[in-house]
């Protein structure tokens, strides 16, 4: 379905994330035929490019990031609609020239994306407000990190809040438009059987895993300021926990989904000076290996070899509410972990009573929802093997694979966030209050490891993080779901 005109300006425009990420999105949209005419994306950037020869730049980033750009026409009709301007974040320096694009009759939907750092965030807003940019139906969209605690999160709230209304501000968490992370709600809420189980009572505990392969990847500067709890668990873990814990919103539009999100922050056990050793690990990568070979440790790919930054995250939470007292969620991301991996796993409480052999051995039931590689659904239930020799049984998969289901192309995150910006839907986006709770119950934890001074543990590159993340489920009785 085709989207009204729109303009779309991004700031950090010659950036990584641009080109990476931004415009392929917008080119696989514009492919797909969702564009209308009149639509412009323009680049902004204080890089001396003129428009003539920034589009030259698009272009490469669209052959190296998306496979689709292969049809020359495509690509040169997409390039027309490509324009540039040069300018200053903190001086006037190019606005005016930004301003003259939009003439007082232009009605199309205005979009400003900030793939900026925050701290850019309160500048950009307020020159946009100095130079009349800001129409009543204009968007503002940020990327994390938003801020790196509490506080410093308000005060950028707060400078965007200063000249946009909390409807027009779009914070993107990527991991919310992911297909199966939309799919988790269709799951949850579409469907009579899960539901009415989804509780303490009936599930015994959750797991979150993201897991990555790669290292900092050239990323150093900024990793070295945030580590994976910043990175990852503030924003990415947090919101796949909170769609799994929350109650069933009254519908599906932006502010029932978030206002039961919220709920979900608010109900996080804290973690904090008291209790930190037995909810948290702390790791990070040495030199090991990886699928392609031998690979440095964290210290050598920052060039920082007292860094004590962390590449791995395991926590315990508990989430004090009527619904999940006494199921724990168990939480891990990493950066070189064996493989590419994120999996939400719901392990619900065996049978109370076995009527089978005592050699029968019989497994919960597991639902695994795979979000990346191979997206799909997995529901783990014991079976009896096909055979005359007795009731043999096995724990088998009902296996749902996405790409061989559906056989239809399944956009990638921002193709499918930046389209909703222009809809003006914000379902899959961050309110303020969460963003802002989110970091109140991180907070903590960041400064329970800065008070105790705790050192990261190590853990070889290639492997599953330190053997404490393993004792963390163990000593539960319980051990991280390994796809067998
Ligand atoms: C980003 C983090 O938000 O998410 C990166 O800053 C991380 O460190 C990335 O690599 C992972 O995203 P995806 O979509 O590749 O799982």
């Amino acid at each position: 379905v085709k989207v009204d005109p729109f303009d779309i300006v991004v700031f950090g425009g010659t950036g990584d994330l641009a080109y990476r990420k931004l415009f392929p999105a917008l080119f696989r949209r514009f492919l797909d035929g969702q564009f209308s005419e009149g639509t412009r994306i323009i680049g902004a950037a204080r890089h001396d490019y003129d428009t003539a020869s920034f589009k030259p730049t698009v272009n490469k980033a669209l052959r190296q990031f998306a496979a689709e750009a292969t049809q020359e026409s495509a690509v040169d009709a997409f390039l027309a609609m490509v324009d540039y301007v040069s300018l200053d974040i903190g001086t006037d320096a190019g606005w005016d020239v930004l301003a003259a694009k939009f003439p007082d009759s232009s009605n199309y939907v205005r979009a400003f994306y900030l793939a900026t750092g925050p701290d850019r965030f309160g500048a950009v807003a307020a020159q946009l407000a100095a130079y009349g940019l800001i129409t009543p139906g204009a968007r503002i969209i940020v990327e994390k990190p938003i801020g790196k605690d509490a506080v410093s999160a308000a005060k950028i709230n707060d400078a965007l809040g200063a000249v946009f209304a909390e409807s027009q501000i779009y914070r993107i968490d990527h991991y919310l438009g992911k297909e199966t992370v939309q799919n988790l709600m269709a799951l949850r809420f579409a469907n009579a059987l899960f539901e009415p189980l989804w509780n303490s009572a009936h599930i015994d505990h959750v797991e979150i895993t993201v897991a990555e392969s790669i290292g900092v990847e050239g990323r150093g500067a900024y990793y070295e300021t945030s580590g994976a709890l910043r990175d990852m668990v503030q924003n990415h873990l947090l919101q796949l926990l909170c769609l799994v814990a929350m109650e069933a919103p009254a519908g599906f539009e932006a502010d029932s989904v978030r206002d039961e999100k919220l709920k979900v922050l608010k109900a996080l056990a804290p973690i904090d000076a008291d209790n930190y050793e037995a909810f948290t690990v702390r790791g990070q990568y040495r030199a090991g290996a990886s699928a392609t070979g031998a690979v440095a440790g964290y210290p050598e790919d920052v060039g920082n070899p007292r860094t004590e930054v962390e590449t791995f995250v395991a926590l315990k939470v508990h989430v004090n509410n009527w619904r999940w007292a006494g199921t724990p969620f168990y939480l891990r991301t990493g950066k070189r972990l064996p493989k590419r991996v994120s999996e939400l796993i719901v392990s619900f409480r065996n049978v109370p009573h076995s009527i089978f052999a005592s050699d029968v051995k019989i497994l919960p039931t597991r639902l695994v929802v795979r979000l990346q590689p191979d997206e799909g659904i997995k529901l783990w239930l014991m079976l009896k093997e096909p055979g005359a020799g007795g009731m043999r049984m096995r724990h088998v998969p009902l296996d749902m694979n996405f790409a061989k289901a559906f056989q239809i192309y399944a956009p990638e995150a921002y193709e499918r966030l930046l389209m909703d910006v222009i809809r003006g839907n914000a379902t899959l986006f961050m309110r303020r209050d969460e963003v802002e709770a989110a970091w109140r119950w991180i907070d903590p934890i960041r400064e329970a490891w800065n008070q105790a001074q705790l050192e990261p543990r190590f853990y070889l590159a290639g492997t599953w993080g330190p053997a404490s993340a393993t004792a963390l489920v163990e000593r539960d009785g319980r051990s991280w779901y390994e796809e067998t």
